[in-house]
């Protein structure tokens, strides 16, 4: 599916001026596309946007298709996706690297290997990062200087300074759903340009089943948008916590019903995954309305 077909001419120049042509190594690191955006809106402010260099920060509640988001629009621009990931990448050395000892001709010496955020800047590509509200402090003043408008940073391990390449281009993701997680700085978070990305609901739901998981019953695919609707209503009351109405379990749900009664693939999927048992039951108890 071709998300840029309806876009006004004007847009879909904006992507051939800034689409990445020249040579790369990282040509494995250009995502795939197959986000299904929410409105056409929403594709043309995050085009224009980084056209003109912002950065952006999708924010959205887990399971509603950040991180495919951010592999579509290096698809669009056809640029590699450096990714970091703060709740997993703690520490300085995954954005700018590390240094290891290493042998030449029988001589020890120090080798440094650069991290996602130098080759993103030294290469002119796209930097992924992701839960950027879990930073640690101490990374706090390298983000500061990436999304700073002079996109310049001293490598703390070399000293040296980065300029970043025309094509740079910062897109973060935070979790922030229903239910309130741990926000992101005021200070950070005026520097980028935030995108609200929801959950799919409804017909654009019921395509993204039929594209992107085995399920082909219509009426089953139309029990499981009703069941989605019903789950984020469930967040939203602070019934089940957020996990539960990730559509990412819900395609996992639709897949496993392909094959085998929907109940049990929404255990599966979707119950099993809770830790309070009322919530599951709730969920439990959702989905026995609605399925047989
Ligand atoms: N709007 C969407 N378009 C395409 N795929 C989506 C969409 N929303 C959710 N998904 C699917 O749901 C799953 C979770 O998406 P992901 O991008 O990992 O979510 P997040 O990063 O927000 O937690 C993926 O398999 C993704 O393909
Ligand atoms: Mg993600």
């Amino acid at each position: 599916m071709d998300i840029t077909k309806d876009l006004p001419q004007n847009i879909t120049n904006l992507i051939e001026q800034h689409k990445y042509t020249g040579e790369t190594d990282f040509d494995y690191l250009v995502g795939e596309g197959g986000y299904i955006p929410q409105s056409e809106d929403l594709l043309t402010d995050l085009i224009v946007a980084i056209a003109q260099g912002k950065n952006i920060l999708l924010k959205g509640p887990t399971g509603s298709g950040k991180t495919k988001l951010a592999e579509t629009l290096s698809s669009l621009f056809n640029q590699p996706l450096f990714s970091v990931n703060c709740s997993v990448d703690l520490d300085v050395e995954s954005f700018v690297g590390f240094k290891t000892i290493d042998y030449q001709d029988g001589k020890q010496i120090i080798d440094y290997v650069p991290g996602p955020l130098v080759q993103a800047m030294k290469n002119g590509h796209f930097l992924y990062i992701d839960e950027i509200n879990m930073a640690k402090p101490e990374t706090l003043p390298v983000i500061n200087g990436v999304l700073d408008y002079r996109r310049q940073i001293t490598n703390p391990l070399t000293n040296e300074v980065i300029k970043a390449k025309e094509g740079f281009n910062v897109i973060a993701a935070i979790n922030e759903g229903y239910i309130g997680t741990t926000r992101l700085n005021e200070a950070l978070k005026n520097r980028f340009i935030v995108i609200d990305v929801s959950y799919l609901q409804g017909e654009q739901l019921k395509n993204l089943i039929k594209n992107n998981t085995n399920l082909n019953d219509e009426k089953l695919i139309n029990q499981y948008v009703q069941l989605s609707h019903d789950l984020i209503a469930a967040t939203q009351q602070g019934k089940v916590s957020e996990d539960a109405a990730s559509i990412r379990a819900l395609l996992d749900a639709c897949d496993l019903s392909e094959m085998i009664p929907p109940k049990r693939a929404i255990r599966r999927a979707i119950v099993n995954k809770l830790e309070d048992d009322r919530e599951q039951d709730v969920v439990q108890n959702l989905a026995d309305m609605l399925f047989e």
